[in-house]
């Protein structure tokens, strides 16, 4: 990784380590399946009438995934819909991850025509999961599939391996489109009730089974549906189940299962019964009296009859029932889980919540439209996923706590609900239904334990039944109509995350809100840093692009930093001063030719090729010996060893992404030879604690290894956003070694200048310039351009300032490098190759003011000054 004054190393490092950063975030040793995914709408007709649907690569439903604990998964999903698409995992705990999670409060849609690429890690999970469309109202025209994560080879499995291993998606259906139920919510009404039941995505006897008799199977069932809750049997077969979301169970036996929407259950059954067909049964619960219904047929391979007759009755009505269902399904403490022992030493009775949260439904109207709450906020989506705001420090997207963590009788307002809990609290949230529905809750990112349910109002004496000893762990829990259900959870996962009713039209009118488990340390350990290829959109798109394109000057007012100056050392000093007492040192050697392509790459001999000022730098004219190096050559000098110094230094950690490269100052001691070997000692100059960020400066020294002379000094002003909030102390933390006066600020004067200069960049500028040694593609491929919010390729910060400064010594210096004393710049903004640079000059004593801009746009991209030895005699 290189650096340059353009500020652009965020942008750089982004597209460098996109392969290696898939292997950094996660173990090299997990192995990574990989999925291609093409989005369309295609006719399905699964309750008889011909309706659009989502298919994933032709599919309805989607097709499965497959895979193993800690399995990476990387999904291409192009989305060939005309409009923005997400996918989002049910289940799936995205461990320090929330930015794939792929629902809006985390990830930008995909737009359309467009693809994007989810990075994925199973870690530490097993079972049986589902993913989803989470925009509008997708989910009503399918884009879902099953998710199985299976045990690692060696890890025991509490059940012999079945026969055959089923994804089961059932789920209540509408026949109206989906932007038409879409259309009805956004006009403010209620959905009418669905229209009826589909089993793997089609209606009535549409789904078929296969079993040898004897034999006993596995089905992993989830409700992927809209709102009901439903009740699944099989003719005359009993149910043994063994896993609920990930959690291992005792293995009781059930003739049916209730599975409220958006829950997953595996259960096994054995084909023990005479060889003869028979009906599975999906039916709707608390619907009463309209049942809806669906069949499907599970086929004996030797099956010597149909079925017939009516199918089997289930429960309607019955809460109780389904209330002791749920209160048998408890975990099996002795069963593995993704790993041997499941719960180890912890125990989740052991532990005493830090914080309850009582989480109550609603339903009213909003200015006359009908809309849904939680705790008497209705959810409505910012412009730009929250999480990106939180990332990017944006303002206004959203507001901590703008959710209590109780209800209050207050009527529903709009809100982008956001309830900050810290990191590694153990949490109780209690689900408070107070309506005459069935709801049904879900966590992305956590599973947690469910740990009582029961009906009326839940009281601090209701603590008293809680089951502290083996409460299934799982991800979305129902809650009965006129009743509460209690959870734990230890919040150790960092991110935003959704907490949202899976009764669909409900979420889309604001049930729901995101959790953000927040801490401020900034470590790797805790969270990873924003996906390489993160879709941006709205303001996180715009301050990506102004983070990468400026310095934000503010951030590097020394006078500033300096006023705050306190003797103790921190902890990072101190552990960078522990290595190699404070130094880094590094070496380079580079010959005539690479000082000739860098004189060209910076300009030199652009529109003249006998420039009697330029040509010394690239032709060895009139019999001299050597080619002449232009004093920016410096710049050059110990590329590379920044970046990777700052990583290794221990005690510092940052997202190298985040890291910008602001100003620069060169002090030139001695003409640069030809050719030389040099050895690079690069010490901390200064360092300061901005809050969020740390700003670094570093210091190189550049001497000549055969005669040890100190050829040139540069100091690097680096902003590493993240890293702050390192001050042990009430002030914030700030050191710097070096004299004030060689602060690199200026003022551009008012006054006409004292030289102007316009030179061409030529539109290969960028391609001749990285042949000196900086190959981020940001500045060659048009594809990494675009993402970074360009509209080409731009120009490397560094060229710019070897224009500058060429230009400078051009008009002032007459041609003669060598009175080059000091050079100082600052970049401002971006430039791409083609465009023309003016540099206008001012003269203060010794020292020239300079600032270049691109006269295409009237817009400064950098100023700085630099510092004679004296001055020309013609001047
Ligand atoms: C996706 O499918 C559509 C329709 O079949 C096709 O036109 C398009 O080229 C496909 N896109 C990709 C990336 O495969
Ligand atoms: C839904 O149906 C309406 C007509 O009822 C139609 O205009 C619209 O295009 C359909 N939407 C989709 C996604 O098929
Ligand atoms: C889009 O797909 C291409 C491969 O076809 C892939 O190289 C690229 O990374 C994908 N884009 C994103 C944003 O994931
Ligand atoms: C619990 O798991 C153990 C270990 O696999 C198994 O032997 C036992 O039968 C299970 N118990 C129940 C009640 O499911
Ligand atoms: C099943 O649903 C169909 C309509 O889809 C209905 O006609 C039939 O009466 C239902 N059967 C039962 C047993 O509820
Ligand atoms: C939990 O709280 C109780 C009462 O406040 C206390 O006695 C007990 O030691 C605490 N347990 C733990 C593990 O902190
Ligand atoms: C200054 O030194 C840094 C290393 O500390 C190097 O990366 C950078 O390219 C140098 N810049 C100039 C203009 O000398
Ligand atoms: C390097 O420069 C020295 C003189 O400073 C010269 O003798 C030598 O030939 C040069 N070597 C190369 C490889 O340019
Ligand atoms: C921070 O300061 C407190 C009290 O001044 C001290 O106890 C603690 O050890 C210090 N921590 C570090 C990391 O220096």
């Amino acid at each position: 990784m290189l650096l340059h004054l353009a500020g652009k190393t965020a942008v750089l490092c982004t597209f460098l380590c996109l392969t290696f950063s898939i292997l950094s975030t996660v173990k090299a040793e997990d192995p990574y399946k990989f999925f291609n995914w093409n989005v369309t709408y295609g006719f399905i007709y699964p309750l008889g009438v011909r309706q659009q649907g989502i298919l994933i690569n032709g599919q309805f439903p989607g097709p499965d995934i497959h895979s193993v604990t800690n399995d990476n998964l990387i999904i291409n999903v192009f989305n060939s819909l005309d409009e923005p698409f997400l996918l989002s995992w049910n289940g799936i705990q995205q461990r320090r991850n929330s930015f794939e999670d792929g629902v809006f409060g985390t990830t930008c849609p995909i737009p359309p025509g467009k693809n994007f690429t989810y990075i994925l890690q199973v870690k530490d999970q097993i079972g049986s999961f589902y993913y989803f469309p989470s925009l509008g109202f997708h989910k009503a025209a399918g884009a879902f599939g099953g998710i199985r994560i299976l045990s690692r080879p060696r890890i025991p499995v509490p059940f012999a391996d079945p026969a055959g291993d089923y994804t089961i998606l059932i789920g209540d259906w509408y026949k109206t489109n989906h932007t038409n139920l879409k259309a009805i919510l956004d006009r403010g009404r209620k959905l009418p009730s669905p229209d009826g039941i589909l089993i793997n995505g089609r209606g009535s006897n549409g789904y078929y089974l296969t079993v040898e008799q004897g034999k006993t199977y596995r089905l992993r069932i989830s409700n992927v549906g809209l709102q009901n809750s439903l009740n699944f049997r099989i003719q005359n077969h009993k149910m043994k189940l063994v896993e609920v979301e990930g959690t291992h169970t005792l293995q009781s036996t059930y003739s049916s299962l209730d599975v409220h929407v958006g829950q997953s259950y595996s259960v096994l059954f054995t084909a023990d019964q005479p060889g003869q067909d028979y009906y599975i049964v999906v039916t709707s619960r608390f619907t009463a009296p309209v049942v809806l219904n669906a069949t499907g047929i599970l086929h004996y391979s030797n099956s010597a009859g149909s079925v017939s007759g009516p199918f089997p009755g289930g429960p309607t009505t019955q809460i109780d029932w389904s209330l002791n269902q749920a209160r048998s399904i408890r975990t099996n403490l002795t069963a593995s889980g993704p790993r041997p022992n499941p719960q180890g030493s912890y125990h989740y009775g052991m532990i005493n919540t830090t914080r309850t949260i009582v989480v109550a439904n609603s339903a009213g109207q909003v200015n006359g439209k009908q809309r849904y709450g939680v705790n008497s906020v209705s959810f409505i989506a910012p412009d730009t996923p929250m999480k990106l705001a939180d990332y990017f420090k944006i303002q206004g997207v959203f507001k901590e706590n703008s959710i209590s963590d109780r209800p209050y009788g207050g009527g529903l307002y709009l809100d982008t609900s956001v309830l900050t809990v810290p990191y590694r609290a153990f949490v109780e949230i209690v689900f408070q239904n107070n309506e005459d529905i069935v709801q049904s809750w879900h966590l992305d990112g956590y599973s947690f334990f469910v740990v009582g349910m029961d009906g009326g109002q839940w009281t601090t004496a209701s603590r008293n039944g809680y089951n502290l000893r083996d409460a299934v762990s799982r991800c979305t829990t129902q809650v009965y109509p006129k009743a509460w259900t209690a959870i734990y959870i230890p919040l150790d996962n960092v991110g935003m995350w959704n907490l949202r009713t899976e009764f669909w039209a409900r979420q889309y009118l604001g049930q729901q809100f995101y959790l953000r488990v927040y801490t401020d340390s900034n470590s790797l350990r805790d969270e990873f840093p924003i996906p390489k290829n993160a879709l941006l959109c709205v303001r996180a798109r715009i301050e990506f692009s102004k983070e990468t394109s400026m310095a934000d000057s503010s951030r590097f007012d020394h006078d500033l930093f300096l006023a705050h100056k306190f003797p103790e050392v921190s902890l990072l000093y101190l552990s960078m001063k522990s290595r190699q007492g404070s130094r880094l040192i590094t070496s380079y050697t580079y010959t005539e030719r690479d000082a000739a392509i860098y004189a060209l790459g910076v300009g030199a001999c652009c529109r003249d090729a006998i420039d009697s000022d330029e040509l010394k730098y690239v032709y060895h004219e009139n019999g001299q010996q050597f080619v002449q190096v232009l004093p920016t050559f410096a710049a050059l000098f110990s590329l590379g060893s920044l970046t990777n110094g700052i990583i290794d230094l221990p005690g510092l950690q940052f997202d190298p992404r985040l890291l910008l490269h602001g100003q620069q100052y060169i002090q030139i001691y001695k003409p640069f030879p030809s050719n030389a070997s040099l050895i690079n000692k690069v010490s901390l100059a200064g360092l300061h604690d901005k809050g969020k960020a740390a700003i670094l400066e570093l210091e190189t020294k550049s001497y000549e290894k055969e005669s040890g002379e100190l050829l040139c000094m540069n100091r690097s002003t680096i902003y590493l956003r993240g890293a702050g909030g390192f001050s042990n102390s009430s002030h914030p933390y700030s050191y710097s070694n070096y004299p004030k006066n060689q602060v690199p600020a200026v003022k551009i004067p008012k006054s006409q200048p004292f030289a102007v200069f316009e030179d061409c960049t030529q539109p290969s500028q960028a391609l001749l310039y990285r042949l000196s040694g900086d190959y981020n593609p940001l500045h060659s491929d048009p594809m990494i351009a675009k993402v970074a919010g360009f509209s080409r390729p731009i120009l490397h910060g560094l060229c710019t300032l070897g224009f500058a400064v060429r230009a400078i010594i051009k008009c002032i210096c007459r041609g003669d490098a060598n009175i080059v004393k000091t050079i100082s710049g600052r970049f401002l903004l971006h430039v791409y190759p083609g465009e023309t640079l003016i540099t206008e000059m001012w003269l203060d004593g010794l020292r020239v003011v300079y600032q270049t801009k691109v006269k295409e746009r009237n817009r400064a991209v950098l100023s700085g000054f630099v510092d004679l030895h004296r001055l020309t005699s013609s001047l």
